[in-house]
């Protein structure tokens, strides 16, 4: 099938663009804040919300579901050669305060319509199709990025730490999941783990978050790795006091620490000399929060990011050195410097490579290979299986706010191309 116009076996290959696009809409009304913009944390009424809502098409589509402890949902259409390693696909729903519908979204009900299309064209699977909708992508309310492809690429650390976690109320991770009807021991979180060639090909379907298959008018983006991402948490105490009352002198401002801090962040940044390491300080808050009060804490959360690890990592020492120089200077405590995550990059596999080449070639669509800035479940399933993942432009490459847009020819392309990548790995 090459083609989507016409009668006869292409007509088969046709994506609903206009039912992927109603699914979409219906469940970014699934929000805790207005639209345009999506809100959807972990665990919360509206995530349960879109849960019951994927594990509905997965049932209408005929797959089979399945739920892990820690709420990854598994939709299975089981190939004649049940035994042999499945081919997976999906993504996430999660969404960040205030952002757009389509990042994770597309990757999650665009793995759908390619299952939709492959059933609808006939096709019999050897290897067992899988679409997966992963728990938490986005670190919003735990700090944990990708908690659950972590997880199930069976990082023992994180099994121990999730037992303690709790969010900004003071809600424990078990206690959050529980809300959302996941009751789990600790013992629970090892069964997630996913065991040995449970995949033989791992396929992630993204809009790009970056401006680059738009401006250069190219519809799919291969993705042959994904650049190394790191955040860290840091907390300065001072004695704070009244604002009027304490003068400059005898101050130890918290906050003027942390400002210092997130300036300092940006020197090492551009100083790496790379236009590929980036860093941001994306949270930061002072305690108490008066504007008649000096801050006498204040907390940073740092993201940092490269493609080469090593120049990251040299990046992270710095933010180190500076953040005990700031402390010595201004007389406050440096009362937490604690590295989140410090993951190394991933790189997609040939074999996915190739596959999805044929892919594009097949449906005659061009298209350019290109590195994932942004991070996916897909960095870390590539330790537990070949990897591979598949790029859509993005308006102007936004992510992470409402403005964020696909089209629905961009998607259906997506969608195309991933159903026939799927299909030929299937028989391999
Ligand atoms: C994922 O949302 C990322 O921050 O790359
Ligand atoms: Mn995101
Ligand atoms: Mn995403
Ligand atoms: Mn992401």
């Amino acid at each position: 099938p090459a083609s989507d116009d016409g009668d006869g076996p292409s007509t088969a290959f046709r994506i609903d663009s206009e039912g992927l696009q109603r699914q979409i809409d219906e469940l970014a009304s699934f929000s805790d804040s207005p639209a345009p913009s999506v809100t959807r944390v972990l665990y919360s009424d509206k995530d349960v919300q879109a849960r019951r809502y994927i594990k509905g098409i997965m049932n209408q589509l005929g797959l089979a579901v399945r739920e892990d402890a820690v709420g990854n949902i598994f939709g299975r259409w089981e190939g004649s050669e049940a035994g042999l390693g499945a081919v997976g696909t999906g993504s996430h729903v999660d969404a960040i305060p205030f952002s757009g519908k389509y990042d994770g979204v597309v990757g999650v009900l665009g793995a759908l319509e390619a299952i939709s299309l492959l059933k609808r064209s006939g096709f019999q699977p050897k290897r067992s199709l899988e679409v997966i909708m992963f728990t938490s992508e986005e670190p919003t309310r735990f700090g944990i990025s990708c908690l659950g492809s972590r997880l199930m690429a069976g990082i023992e650390e994180l099994a121990q730490s999730l037992r303690m976690v709790v969010d900004n109320q003071n809600v424990s991770f078990l206690d959050a999941a529980e809300s959302a009807g996941y009751k789990m021991g600790p013992e629970d979180l090892h069964s997630v783990f996913l065991k040995k060639d449970s995949y033989s090909a791992f396929i992630e379907l993204h809009i790009e978050q970056g401006p680059i298959l738009e401006k250069e008018g190219i519809p799919i983006g291969i993705v042959t790795a994904i650049a190394a991402p790191a955040s860290i948490t840091v907390e300065f105490e001072g004695n704070g006091g009244h604002a009027g009352a304490v003068l400059m002198p005898a101050r130890n401002d918290a906050g003027l620490a942390a400002a210092e801090l997130a300036l300092a962040i940006e020197k090492h940044v551009l100083e790496s000399g790379s236009i590929d390491t980036v860093g941001t300080t994306g949270i930061l808050q002072l305690h108490p929060g008066a504007i008649n009060s000096i801050p006498s804490k204040s907390h940073l959360e740092i993201d940092v990011r490269d493609i080469d690890e090593k120049r990251r990592n040299d990046v992270i020492e710095k933010i180190r050195q500076s953040a005990t120089e700031i402390s010595k200077n201004r007389g406050v405590m440096l009362s937490e410097f604690k590295i989140i995550n410090q993951d190394p990059p991933a790189l997609s596999d040939k074999s996915v490579i190739d596959a999805m080449e044929f892919a594009a070639k097949q449906l005659n669509l061009e298209y350019k290979k290109m590195i994932s800035r942004a991070y996916h479940d897909s960095l870390f399933i590539a330790r537990v299986s070949p990897m591979g993942m598949i790029f859509i432009p993005c308006y102007k490459g936004y992510s992470h706010k409402p403005e964020e847009y696909a089209s629905q020819e961009d998607m259906a392309n997506g969608v195309k191309v991933l159903a026939l990548t799927m299909a030929k790995l299937s028989l391999e």
